[in-house]
C-alpha cells in the first residue's frame, strides 16, 4: 500500500518508537504540527522548571546567586559546556555556553584568522547563512583585506548542495582559514567534516564549523576529527529558547591562544575578581567568553540539555533519520507532476542533517497554506519549505498528517488564495 494511504503504518511506527514518551516533556502547542524546531525549538518542561528555579533563586538570593545558587551561576557557562560536550565529541573543558552564534563566530575568527604573507584568504560557501558571510567580510576588513578578493565562496553546482571536492580544490597555501557549515541551512545537506578537516590541515589551513543546524540533531566527533573550532546556537534543536545562549568549541591544541576579542568573563575563575588589569585567561574554551553569563537565558538551555544527557545523541539521530526517511518517502509519492513536490535533501544518511527541504515553485504560498492548516514549517527563498520533524517531540503520525496537508493544498488549490510575497519573518 502507498505510505500516503497507510495511516496505520504511521501509528505503528509511533507505537514502536522508544523515544515517543519524550514528547510529554515538551509544550507542543495545541492544534499545531510543529515542524520548525530547526528554527526555534519548543519549550521543554525541564527548561521551564530550570527558568522558574532561577527566578526563585534571584528572588531569594539577589547577587548572592552567583555563588550561593544551586548550582552557582558563576560557573554556568562551564556547567552547560560540560552538558554539551558529548553532543560534539569533545572534552568538557573544550566547550562553553556563551554569547550568541554570530558573536561567537566573531570571537573565534578574531583569534584564528591570522593572515600572513600570501596566506590571506578565507574559504566559505555560496550557500552559507548570510550572517556568517557578513561577519567574515567584516573580519577581513578589520585586517584591511578586501572581501571581494579574499573571501572565497565555493559555488554550488545545483543551487542545493556544496561538493566537498569543490571546497578541497580551493585549499592551497593562500588560504588561512576555512569556515564551513556542518549542515546547510536550506537544503539540509551535511558536509563531511572529518574529510574537510584532515584535508585542510594537510594544506596548513585552520578549520571551523558553524554547527547551528547540526547541534542536537547529529552526533559530532570534533576531537577525533581534530576540528580547530566550532560554534552553534542553543535555540534550534537544543530547545534553549528564543535568542538563548549559544555554544562554542575550541580544540585543546589551541589552549595556548589568548582571545583577541577578550572580556573579563573569559578570566580564570579564581582570578576574575582580583580586578587586575592584566588578563589571566581561563585554561579551557571558557577563555572565549566575553561578557557576564546571561543566567536567565541560559537556564532554559540547561533544563533542555538534561533530556539529551538522558537519551544520548545517537538515539536522537536514529529517530531523526527515521523521521526524515519517512517524510522523504511520502514526498516521493507526491513527486508526480500533479503535486510537483521534490525532496531537495540528500538521501544518503551520511549527507543529511535533521530537516527536509521540500522544493516547489509555489513554495512561499504553500508554506502559508500549511500554516493556515496548523502545520508549521518555514520558507527559505527561492522555493524551499523546510520541514523539521524533531526526534524529541515529533511523531510519525504528525509527519503522515503533514504529508496529507501538502497533498490537500494542491488538490484544493488552496495556496492560490495566499499572496505571493514571503512573510516578514518566513
Ligand atoms: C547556520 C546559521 N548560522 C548563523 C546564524 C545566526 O545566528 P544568530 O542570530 O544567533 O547569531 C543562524 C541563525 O539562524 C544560522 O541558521
Amino acid at each position: 500500500m502507498p505510505l500516503l494511504d497507510d495511516e496505520a503504518y504511521a501509528r505503528q511506527r509511533d507505537a514502536d518508537d522508544p523515544l515517543a514518551a519524550l514528547r510529554e516533556r515538551f509544550y507542543v502547542p495545541d492544534g499545531m504540527i510543529y515542524l520548525d524546531g530547526n528554527s526555534l525549538g519548543l519549550l521543554s518542561r525541564d527548561g521551564e522548571a530550570s527558568v522558574m528555579r532561577t527566578l526563585e533563586q534571584w528572588k531569594r538570593l539577589g547577587v548572592g546567586g552567583w555563588s550561593q545558587a544551586d548550582p552557582p551561576w558563576y560557573y554556568q557557562g562551564e556547567d552547560l559546556g560540560r552538558l554539551m560536550a558529548p553532543l560534539v565529541g569533545a572534552a568538557s573543558e573544550e566547550v562553553v555556553a556563551t554569547g550568541a552564534t554570530t558573536v561567537n563566530l566573531h570571537a573565534l575568527v578574531a583569534t584564528f584568522y591570522r593572515p600572513k604573507r600570501k596566506r590571506n584568504r578565507i574559504i566559505a560557501t555560496a550557500l552559507d547563512f548570510p550572517s556568517d558571510v557578513y561577519a567574515l567580510a567584516g573580519q577581513l576588513e578589520l585586517h584591511r583585506r578586501d572581501p571581494a578578493v579574499d573571501l572565497v565562496l565555493i559555488p554550488s553546482r545545483d543551487g542545493r548542495m556544496i561538493e566537498e571536492a569543490d571546497i578541497i580544490a580551493a585549499f592551497d597555501d593562500t588560504v588561512a582559514l576555512a569556515l564551513l557549515p556542518s549542515v546547510l541551512y536550506r537544503s539540509g545537506q551535511m558536509l563531511d567534516m572529518e574529510r574537510l578537516t584532515s584535508t585542510a590541515h594537510e594544506h596548513g589551513i585552520i578549520v571551523g564549523f558553524d554547527c547551528a543546524h547540526s547541534i542536537g540533531a547529529v552526533p559530532h566527533s570534533f576531537d577525533d576529527w581534530d576540528v580547530d573550532f566550532a560554534f552553534w546556537c542553543g535555540y534550534k534543536y537544543l530547545n534553549g529558547g528564543p535568542g538563548g545562549v549559544a555554544g562554542l568549541y575550541v580544540n585543546r591544541r589551541h589552549f595556548d591562544c589568548v582571545p583577541l576579542l577578550r572580556g573579563w568573563w573569559g578570566s580564570d575563575k579564581d582570578r576574575q575578581f582580583d580586578m587586575a588589569h592584566a588578563f589571566v585567561p581561563a585554561t579551557g574554551a571558557g577563555r572565549w567568553q566575553i561578557s557576564t553569563t546571561n543566567v536567565l537565558g541560559s537556564a532554559a538551555l540547561g533544563g533542555a540539555l538534561q533530556i539529551f544527557a538522558e537519551v544520548g545523541i545517537d538515539a536522537v539521530r536514529d529517530k531523526s533519520l527515521a523521521l526524515t526517511d519517512y517524510l522523504i518517502a511520502l514526498l516521493d509519492e507526491m513527486a508526480d507532476p500533479s503535486y510537483s513536490y521534490i525532496a531537495g535533501t540528500p538521501r544518503d544518511h551520511a549527507r543529511r542533517g535533521g530537516h527536509v527541504a521540500v522544493e516547489h515553485v509555489e513554495g512561499a504560498r504553500i508554506a502559508k497554506a500549511l500554516k493556515a492548516r496548523g502545520v508549521i514549517p518555514d520558507f527559505r527563498p527561492p522555493n524551499v519549505i523546510r520541514l523539521a520533524p524533531i526526534a524529541l517531540y515529533t511523531s510519525f503520525h504528525e509527519v503522515w498528517q503533514a504529508a496529507q496537508h501538502l497533498k490537500a493544498i494542491i488538490d484544493n488549490a488552496e495556496h492560490l488564495r495566499f499572496p505571493l510575497e514571503r512573510d516578514l519573518i518566513a
